[in-house]
């Protein structure tokens, strides 16, 4: 923990609480908070906030003087405030790479654990490029992808390597299967970052320059071909999301992954033609964000501030099956859950904040991925919260 956060007012400070993923974090902490959490929500607009609190007070009567933030992401002054008065910030305010650096610097400035739902590689690149070292003097725990992306991956991964307990080189692969719908919110941010991917290719190198790679050790990413999977029954297919990058990182800051880890990252799918049917999908939509009319003609079709219904969120469900070889030996584990995109990374987040604020967590500081910062103690979390962990 930062050294003064026992002097902070504030354990948690949900920014971002008026947006759809943001109101359900904080729906999920007014339900599951420890007894004397000390909480408020952040945003730019006083009157949505006031309606928040008003619902969330609707099932818990002591939520009605919930301290309200105002705070907006082009207020450099408002983010500091946010950040000097808590030990934890959670933000849900995206697209993160137009919105999300202010709070990164104040964070990293103020010694503030911080925990996002990005699935943007190029803002992660950035952050780490710009605030890691700060954060690293100033004790801030920095943690990205903190929802669906990417903790059933980062820490299904952990959790398999652990179960795998080798010390050979270790071949994971991780195929995600899911049924659910995406915000207008997540669509948005999908498009924005889609559409650099140059620069995304930029941040990438830069950061690979600066970071450097483990001594004596080699953990990587690697880009798989479609192909059937004859232990899992099912055809897999790339899937060019950032759950491998963090996947790899955890694999680099931690020596338990062995001297050499490979990881690839698939989406599964039951028959051939389904899979055919993705790619054409994916390939249409990262298309179309490359060509501005249609981009914003889209986003005009989905808007920010909307998400599926309860009743399509209770029909929502995931899994990501792992396979980790190492020395002749293989394990197959699963994670699993309800709602990935909502209600599951509601819960992953908020849980994820109480972590940090108040778990015996390794020592870490700086961008760190959720299997460096919490491990064991999220896992043990989730569990606890409903979602599955188990070995096949
Ligand atoms: N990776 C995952 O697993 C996962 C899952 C879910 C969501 N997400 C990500 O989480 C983010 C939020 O998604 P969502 O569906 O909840 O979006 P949303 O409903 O559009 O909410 C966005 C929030 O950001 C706030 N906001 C926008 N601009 C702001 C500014 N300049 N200053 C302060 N606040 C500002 C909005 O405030 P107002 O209400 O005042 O407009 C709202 O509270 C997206 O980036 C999405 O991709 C990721």
């Amino acid at each position: 923990m930062p050294a003064d956060s026992d002097t902070r007012e504030l354990d948690i400070v949900i920014f971002g609480a008026t947006g759809f993923t943001g109101e359900l974090t904080a729906a999920y902490l007014a339900q599951h908070a420890p007894v004397g959490l000390r909480w408020a929500l952040a945003g730019r607009n006083q009157a949505k906030l006031e309606q928040v609190r008003a619902r969330l007070a609707e099932r818990d009567a002591s939520l009605a003087d919930l301290p309200l933030l105002h705070a907006d992401s082009s207020d450099d002054a408002s983010l500091r405030a946010v950040a000097e008065a808590t030990t934890v910030v959670i933000t849900t305010v995206g697209p993160y790479l137009l919105h999300g650096e202010a709070l990164v610097a104040a964070c990293a400035a103020a010694g503030t654990d911080y925990v996002d739902l990005t699935g943007e590689p190029e803002f992660v690149d950035r952050m780490y490029l710009a605030y890691h070292d700060q954060a690293v003097e100033s004790g801030a725990r920095i943690v990205h992808a903190a929802g669906f992306d990417s903790i059933p991956h980062d820490l299904g991964a952990w959790f398999t390597v652990q179960e795998l307990g080798s010390s050979a080189p270790i071949t994971l692969r991780g195929v995600v299967r899911a049924g659910g719908m995406a915000s207008g919110g997540t669509f948005h941010s999908a498009m924005t970052a889609m559409s650099r991917p140059r620069q995304m290719r930029e941040a990438m190198v830069e950061r690979r320059k600066k970071e450097g790679r483990p001594t004596g050790r080699k953990s990587r990413a690697v880009s798989g071909k479609p192909h059937r999977d004859r232990l899992l029954g099912l055809w897999l297919l790339p899937l060019p999301t950032i759950d491998p990058f963090v996947v790899a990182r955890s694999g680099a800051a931690l020596a338990s992954y062995g001297p050499d880890f490979r990881y690839s990252h698939y989406a599964g799918l039951k028959t051939l033609r389904y899979t055919v049917g993705g790619s054409v999908v994916v390939g249409g939509l990262a298309l179309s964000a490359q060509i501005p009319p249609l981009r914003n003609f889209l986003k005009t079709r989905i808007k920010q501030g909307d998400g599926p219904s309860i009743q399509r969120r209770k029909k929502s469900w995931f899994t990501v099956d792992f396979v980790g070889e190492s020395a002749g030996r293989t394990v197959h584990t699963r994670v699993s859950g309800g709602d990935p995109g909502y209600d599951e990374t509601a819960k992953m987040l908020a849980e994820s904040a109480l972590s940090l604020a108040f778990d015996d967590n390794p020592q870490t500081s700086g961008q760190v991925t959720t299997a460096q910062a919490m491990a064991e103690n999220l896992v043990t979390r989730l569990q606890k919260a409903g979602i599955s962990f188990e070995v096949l």
